[in-house]
């Protein structure tokens, strides 16, 4: 296993409020991270603000206040989602900060200095809301093909990035990292846009003062997306020679809804290659929730705030429900209904449920203190196995970023093992002494596949996990945990003195 891991989520757009696709990144890498983290890697998780460009800028100019000021006042919610949410981010990065300039003049420089970026020229049609340039064949019926807003001509002096020369090199990563892109049909897909040929790329802008001055170019400042992009090095301490660059770079996994994938797969890592940094090592391109079936978008009035969800649902719900119900990479579509049922039948009536059942079951029986289990008997070996299959199962799943698998495997379990309640009856088991090292094991097992269940769980519901994982008399804060502890089974601590209830997922009623 590789000793560290760095995943980051795209910087987003400080023009407008955070919204659920931009919590779903932020959560997605979340779960990641956690999950990594237990399984003793060295982690660095980053997120944060692209705060330069015409959006900023021309969103700023309508609410009458310089570009910096509105960055400064919507860059705390971006920031609050880290608490609202659960997000155990190790860095926040905003490209208007002095770090950050200096950053990205270096890489620029750097490419300068090798002959891959000169001045020339730019015409062509751009489309404002997009940041993009497109070419006349790219047009659909005189709109930005991304957004369908009419895109208008321009010409202006800009420096360009060879991206030409990158095309071999790119394809032949490509090649040698058949994992760099995910999943595999998006990988397809750039690899064909490659393949198509590439053409040189405008990376500076002479019609916009809000952005990083391209060194020794007066009136230039540098491309938003250059800029963004070189926020993955600025976020290690480069252009210093840190010991976190050294220990991090190349990226784990740079996760991106899948508009932003081209960014991220072919300009960034030929940016690098060109100011010789190692490209990153995976890019894994997420889908778009619609909301209630249709697109999200303010003139429909149905955005989704990630703070009203966690202020009605709770934070556990949302990360639940957004990483559950779809498979990550696919399309989606959120919910209220779909929220609630989902959360009732999984965590309130399964997991909750076999956690809460279980503790009452142990008072009555047990005056609260967990029994020794006896050798297992026949009736034992089902839930046994499933105990033992699910660390690698679920190890397997997070490889390949099936968060849903994942959670419907321990889902699986903590289903077994209420099906092994109802089939061994301690009920029935309570009524007969002689029965009672049995009634012990059984409630042993259950409780054990609870704790199995909420620590496999817990990097993607830690509030509730934390409190379970306290109501199953295990010590210390759950996400210092170790994943290798869910592969062992047995490891519920004997004579712990357990509280009759616990109620971690109240059902909801909406
Ligand atoms: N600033 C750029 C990213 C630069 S990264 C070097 C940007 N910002 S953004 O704020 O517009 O978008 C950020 C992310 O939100 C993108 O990954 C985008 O895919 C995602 N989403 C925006 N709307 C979404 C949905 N409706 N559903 C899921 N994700 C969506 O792009």
């Amino acid at each position: 296993m590789k000793e560290t891991f760095y995943i980051t989520t795209p910087i987003y757009y400080v023009n407008d409020v955070p919204h659920i696709g931009h919590a779903y990144t932020t959560i997605a890498c979340d779960a990641l991270a956690r999950w990594h983290r237990m399984k003793g890697q060295k982690v660095f998780f980053l997120t944060g603000t692209d705060e330069h460009g015409e959006k900023v800028n021309k969103s700023a100019t309508q609410q009458g206040i310089p570009p910096k000021e509105l960055a400064d006042r919507v860059v705390t919610r971006f920031q609050g989602l880290s608490s609202a949410l659960t997000i155990s981010n190790d860095g926040f990065i905003r490209t208007s900060e002095p770090r950050h300039y200096a950053s990205v003049q270096d890489i620029f420089r750097k490419s300068h200095a090798n002959g891959d970026i000169y001045l020339g020229a730019y015409e062509g049609w751009y489309c404002t809301p997009c940041e993009s340039y497109w070419t006349d064949l790219q047009l659909v019926d005189g709109t930005c093909p991304d957004c369908r807003r009419p895109a208008e001509k321009r010409k202006e002096p800009s420096y360009f990035f060879r991206l030409s020369k990158f095309q071999k090199p790119l394809l032949g990563y490509y090649e040698r990292n058949p994992r760099f892109i995910r999943p595999e049909s998006r990988r397809n897909e750039v690899i064909a846009f490659v393949e198509a040929g590439l053409t040189d790329l405008s990376v500076s802008r002479t019609s916009l003062t809000w952005g990083i001055p391209v060194p020794g170019a007066d009136g230039h400042v540098i491309y938003v997306w250059y800029d963004a992009l070189t926020n993955y090095i600025t976020g290690l301490g480069y252009p210093k020679r840190t010991e976190a660059f050294d220990t991090f770079w190349p990226a784990d996994v740079h996760m991106v809804g899948k508009d932003i994938l081209r960014f991220h797969a072919i300009y960034w890592p030929a940016f690098l290659m060109s100011a010789g940094i190692e490209p990153p090592l995976g890019v894994f391109a997420h889908g778009w929730w619609t909301v209630e079936g249709q697109k999200m978008s303010k003139s429909l009035g149905n955005v989704v705030d990630p703070y009203e969800m966690v202020e009605k649902y709770g934070a556990d719900a949302f990360r639940y429900f957004l990483l559950r119900e779809v498979p990550f990479g696919k399309d989606g579509d959120f919910s209220r209904k779909a929220l609630v049922d989902r959360i009732n039948s999984d965590l309130a009536n399964n997991l909750g449920n076999l956690l809460n059942r279980s503790l009452n079951m142990l008072a009555k029986y047990f005056g609260s203190v967990v029994p020794s289990p006896s050798a297992p008997e026949l009736s034992d070996e089902g839930l046994l196995c499933a105990g033992r299959e699910i660390l690698p199962a679920a190890d397997a799943a997070m490889e390949e970023v099936e968060f849903h698998k994942v959670l419907a495997a321990v889902l699986n379990l903590s289903d077994a093992a209420n099906r092994y309640i109802d089939t061994n009856a301690p009920w029935a088991l309570a009524k007969d002494p002689a029965r009672k090292n049995r009634l012990g094991t059984v409630l042993y097992h259950a409780l054990e596949a609870a704790r199995v269940s909420v620590l496999l769980m817990s990097p993607f519901i830690p509030t509730a996990a934390q409190r379970m994982w306290e109501a199953l008399g295990c010590d210390g804060r759950v996400e210092k945990a170790t994943l290798s502890e869910a592969g062992r089974w047995g490891g519920l601590r004997v004579g712990a003195t357990l509280p009759r209830s616990v109620i971690a997922f109240p059902r909801i009623e909406d």
